[in-house]
């Protein structure tokens, strides 16, 4: 008897595939999946342990908190943030496969030392998302986006990272939740890891993640009415008001860290919304920054059959024109993405 998906799902967890193999395994198919890139994503996964193992002491080892920092966004920096963006730069650095990097964290692009050999990819990351969460213990995680470098450029020029999403050649998610998980597309399908503590390897257990056309959550950070403009109210009162494909009401669920609202929103069906808003520090564009964070995210949403816009068009249409640009993002199940912009628009 041919076995489910979900019975193959189990099987291959138990047995074990992990990432190495299953990019070999896509080698043919995904044009991006060489050796070279391999090897970049076990060196992120690398980091990504080593952030997980401190997130899991966290409460043990002084390391909650606050460093006293701000940060290059006016942010106040915890001290996991500072060890997840060194752990992932003095790593990534090392790697032989990039050039050049860009943090949340940094105000400046991150050349690869001279000293260093250096590779043909560029790297923008979160270190750590949702790190307000930290203290609270709940889930937080690594967001990445992976580029090419352009041809002839030198390592530490900006163009490398502005660019438009579409062009990147994989994205993807730590998330240090109940357990740890990768999530990553290289654009053929969303293929989802757990980080196996026994084993210290990541084993497939989500293969081509899929979402549904229309969702039955709604996230968004509510508190923020009173600065949205009216289409965007309009935008969640529809969510609140309609009723799901069941005939069911939308539910509504927020975290306070993208990438876990995105992350259950991804294998449950929902929107989330970060719209622009009127706080000064908001203005114009909301508060996510378009390389670490939203593109990578709508790279992944698209893969599974989702949308992402800033309320006009796509976001992987976006060519960045700043290393911290913001933008206003509606992203989850199609049919919810498109139903927030034709409010936006005006055509409803
Ligand atoms: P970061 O921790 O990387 O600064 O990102 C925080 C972001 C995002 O994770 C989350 O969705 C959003 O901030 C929450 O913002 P509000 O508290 O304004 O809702
Ligand atoms: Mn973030
Ligand atoms: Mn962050």
């Amino acid at each position: 008897m041919p076995l489910t998906d979900i019975q193959r799902a189990n099987q291959s967890y138990r047995l074990g595939t992990t990432i190495t193999e299953h990019l070999l395994l896509c080698e043919d198919e995904c044009p991006a999946a060489s050796g070279q890139f391999t090897r970049l994503l076990s060196e992120l996964i690398i980091s990504a342990k080593l952030i997980s193992r401190e997130v899991n002491k966290a409460g043990l080892a002084d390391i909650l908190g606050m460093t006293g920092d701000v940060n290059v966004q006016g942010e106040k920096v915890v001290k996991l943030d500072e060890f997840a963006n060194q752990a992932l730069i003095y790593r990534m650095e090392r790697s032989g496969l990039l050039c050049a990097m860009a943090s949340e964290e940094n105000a400046d692009v991150i050349e690869v030392p001279e000293n260093m050999p250096r590779g043909s990819y560029v790297l923008s990351f979160d270190p750590l998302d949702g790190s307000s969460n930290v203290d609270a213990n709940a889930s937080i995680g690594t967001i990445f986006s992976i580029h090419r470098k352009i041809e002839d450029a030198g390592c530490g020029i900006l163009d490398n990272f502005l660019r438009y999403g579409y062009e990147q050649v994989a994205a993807g998610y730590f998330l240090y939740g109940s357990s740890t998980m990768l999530v990553y597309t290289a654009g053929k399908g969303v293929h989802g890891f757990t980080l196996d503590p026994s084993v210290g390897e990541f084993l497939l257990s989500h293969q081509n993640i899929t979402m549904p056309e229309r969702g039955r959550i709604y996230s968004v950070n509510e508190a923020y009415t009173d600065y949205w403009d009216e289409r965007t109210r309009a935008v969640v009162n529809y969510f609140k008001s309609s009723k799901n494909e069941r005939g069911k009401p939308y539910t509504a669920r927020y975290i306070g860290a993208l990438v876990a609202d995105f992350h259950r929103n991804l294998l449950y069906g929902g929107i989330y919304m970060y719209p622009a808003d009127s706080r000064d520090s908001h203005k114009p564009h909301g508060k996510l920054r378009l390389l670490c964070e939203a593109a990578p995210l709508a790279f992944i949403v698209e893969q599974a059959g989702g949308a992402a816009s800033d309320g006009r068009q796509r976001i992987l249409d976006i060519k960045a024109t700043e290393l911290h640009q913001r933008v206003p993002l509606f992203i989850g199940c199609k049919s919810d993405v498109e139903k927030a912009m034709a409010i936006m628009q005006g055509k409803v």
